[in-house]
């Protein structure tokens, strides 16, 4: 799907939310490569980040195109700060309700609300499409992003004990949290 361009005013800056043109996937591969490096909350250690460029202009063809997935970029006084994203869990029939969401900041445009507008506006949107939930994972100790989560009506669900394993030899688990609309 694609996301008309949108402008919102925070904290005195002007942000644009808008699709992905398939000509910026180096921009989210480097953008993917600094935040696995800026967080051990993400999927993947940066190293791990080996995206080719049309690997990453098909991803960004197949959320502009399907009916069932959305990536949304946000451009905070115009430069890029990040993206949100759902697909829909459709394997079957049985999971088409089913829509599991994912968010990640440059970590310079944390902190001031961003996060939240950005994700109020996906599930919405989500909401808007049919789907019955909304579903995601975070990182046990992501305390910021679970208050985030909450504060937008997710609920646990499970944990997966030491799911992560970091390069140090420390654990963490994932939580799932899941919104019923
Ligand atoms: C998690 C993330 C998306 C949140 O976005 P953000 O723009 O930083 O968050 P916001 O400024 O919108 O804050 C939203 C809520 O988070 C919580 N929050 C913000 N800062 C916090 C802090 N320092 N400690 C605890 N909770 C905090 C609050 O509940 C806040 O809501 P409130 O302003 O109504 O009190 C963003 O920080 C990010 O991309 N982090 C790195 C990658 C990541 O962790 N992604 C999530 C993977 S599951």
């Amino acid at each position: 799907m694609i996301f008309a361009e949108e402008v919102h005013i925070l904290d005195g800056k002007k942000i644009v939310f808008r699709s992905a043109r398939s000509d910026e996937s180096q921009m989210l591969i480097d953008y993917l490569k600094t935040v696995t490096g800026e967080t051990r909350f993400l999927m993947c250690e940066s190293d791990e980040i080996n995206y080719t460029k049309e690997e990453e202009e098909q991803f960004i063809n197949d959320h502009n195109q399907s009916k069932d997935a959305l990536l949304i970029l946000a451009f905070v006084d115009g430069e890029y700060a990040g993206n949100c994203s759902f697909e829909s869990k459709s394997g079957s029939r049985r999971s088409k309700h089913r829509a599991g969401i994912g968010i990640a900041l440059y970590q310079k445009y944390t902190g001031f609300g961003l996060g939240k507008l950005m994700l109020t506006r996906l599930l919405t949107e989500i909401k808007n499409l049919g789907f019955e939930q909304a579903e995601l994972t975070v990182v046990g100790n992501n305390e910021k992003a679970h208050r985030l989560y909450e504060s937008l009506g997710f609920k646990e669900c499970g944990i997966i004990p030491n799911a992560n394993k970091y390069d140090d030899g420390t654990y963490a688990d994932d939580i799932f949290m899941v919104l019923e609309f």
